[in-house]
């Protein structure tokens, strides 16, 4: 392949986070103009570091990043940067450019036609921390579309986002006609429109190049796998061979003792030439949410709630008691006020709904603001524990991957699929009885889906879950459902 081709080629690049944060080493390779390329690799391999080094926010500690003349870059990132959350729209796009922009409303308003978010009045002022998730996914999409780029970086833009939603996104993906570069932990969008992988281990912080969709890659990596398991089988028996040869002829002395020495330095370069088999990404260790003990009788009841979209707010009215062991599914389309209503039982909000007393909520946010960014994991989830149980934490801890080194680390500097891991980790240490959980899907790693699937379907406390994704849900046992779009 010319490198002409190419917008974007990695020359031995090595970037690390500190001194034991490795994340790429001598890494090689190309972007050809016009590919529509995936990123895989598991929680914190270091995906979003990779679009932060491409688009040039980070710089790599050795080798070159070449990227072809005039070729511009955006990126979509993984979610809205703290300090941009209380932009108003129109400060958030003009962010989006170095040079002053005269023409921003008409623009804006263009490219949220393209995202098909929906038109309200004063939308360019409204601060951004005030869309729902799904509506800040689109106008993350949105911020990169608006610079018109060469090359598009979209870092999880499914997250959040409704049926009609990733519908729209895949269709506009499809036809989208330059250079683009997607990470998702979705299968089947990524399989709509990609044509090839680029493979982040996380063991060797190589970058590993595939043709093919995702289900090509993943039967690809084991069969690779199965192959040098083969091969060094192979080696192992003939070494065996040699060895025992060797020993043969070295007590039989004279010249046998050379043809023993030979077979010795053969048994040496088969050890060198056996392969480092690829080893496969990590999925967590299977694992319950405990309930808290002594539940009994009605734990949550909702009569009413209110909706505040469009132009006025409306009240309903709402027949729910969730008892012991009964999962509630909340539906509707983005926007419509999910997380708003969950975050007004979380806080006992007066009209309409009520927590019994006693009752400990564990609650899952879709963007973490319940934890601490300031505080280590450690000292999270030794707050979760509620006790000096460090054997506990550091066993829990283990099972969501959350190695020693990442239990050092702060919660900031955690990439967002560990983040979910940690307030996944949290749940277990702090046995709620109910538990409220919005878009646990987010940000995770597919391998881990049924496992905490199979974790939510088991639990026996109340439990109210907000998802978008119909997979996931169907795995899970509910009883009752609240349709806020009906
Ligand atoms: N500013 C930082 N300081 C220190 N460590 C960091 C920093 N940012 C990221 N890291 C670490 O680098 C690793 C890679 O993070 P990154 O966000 O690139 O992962 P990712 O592959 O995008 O993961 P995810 O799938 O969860 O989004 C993580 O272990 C994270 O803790
Ligand atoms: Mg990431």
């Amino acid at each position: 392949m010319s490198r002409e081709e190419s917008v974007l080629r990695f020359e031995k690049v090595s970037f690390e986070y500190g001194h034991n944060k490795p994340i790429l080493d001598e890494v090689d390779f190309p972007v050809r103009r016009g590919m529509k390329m995936a990123v895989m690799g598991q929680n914190g391999a270091g995906k979003s570091t990779l679009f932060a080094l491409m688009s040039g926010t980070l710089k790599p500690d050795s080798g070159e990043i070449h990227v072809s003349q005039g070729v511009t870059i955006a990126t979509a990132p993984q979610v809205i940067p703290r300090d941009q959350l209380s932009l108003a729209v129109r400060e958030f796009f003009l962010k989006c450019f170095t040079e002053p922009v005269y023409d921003i409303d008409p623009r804006i308003d263009a490219v949220l036609e393209v995202v098909n978010l929906k038109q309200h009045k004063k939308l360019h002022e409204r601060v951004m921390s005030s869309f729902s998730g799904g509506q800040q996914a689109r106008l993350l999409l949105a911020s990169a579309l608006i610079q018109n780029p060469d090359l598009l970086l979209l870092d999880e833009p499914t997250n959040n986002l409704d049926t009609a939603g990733i519908e729209h996104l895949t269709k506009f993906l499809v036809e989208y006609p330059s250079t683009c570069i997607v990470i998702s932990h979705d299968a089947k969008f990524l399989n709509a429109f990609t044509t090839g992988v680029l493979y982040l281990d996380v063991f060797t912080r190589k970058i590993e190049q595939y043709p093919g969709n995702y289900n090509d890659v993943q039967r690809d990596i084991l069969a690779r796998i199965d192959r040098e398991n083969k091969k060094n089988a192979q080696l192992e028996k003939k070494i065996q061979e040699n060895k025992d040869k060797a020993n043969f002829f070295a007590q039989k002395g004279g010249k046998m003792r050379l043809v023993a020495k030979k077979m010795r330095t053969e048994v040496e370069e088969m050890e060198e030439s056996k392969v480092a088999v690829r080893k496969e990404d990590k999925t967590i260790r299977p694992f319950t949410i405990p309930a808290q003990q002594d539940l009994s009788g009605v734990i949550l009841t909702l009569t009413s709630y209110t909706l505040h979209g469009g132009k006025k707010s409306v009240t309903k009215k709402a027949n729910i008691s969730l008892l012991k062991n009964q999962h509630l599914l909340l539906k509707g389309p983005n926007g419509i006020g999910k997380s708003t209503l969950l975050e007004r039982i979380v806080l006992g909000s007066p009209e309409g709904s009520h927590i019994a007393e006693g009752v400990k909520v564990g609650y899952y946010r879709q963007d973490f603001s319940t934890l601490d960014f300031e505080q280590t994991v450690f000292a999270t989830l030794m707050k979760a524990i509620g006790q000096p149980d460090e054997e506990r934490l550091r066993a829990t801890a283990a099972g969501f991957l959350l190695s020693s080194d990442v239990i050092q680390t702060k919660i900031g500097d955690l990439s967002e699929g560990q983040k979910g891991l940690v307030a996944f980790a949290s749940l277990v240490l702090e046995r709620p009885g109910l538990l409220i959980l919005d878009e646990p899907t987010n940000h995770i790693n597919f391998r881990h889906l049924p496992i905490i699937a199979k974790a939510l379907d088991q639990y026996a406390g109340a439990m109210i879950l907000v998802s978008h994704v119909p997979e996931f849900v169907e795995q899970i046992r509910i009883d009752d459902i609240l349709d806020l779009g009906k």
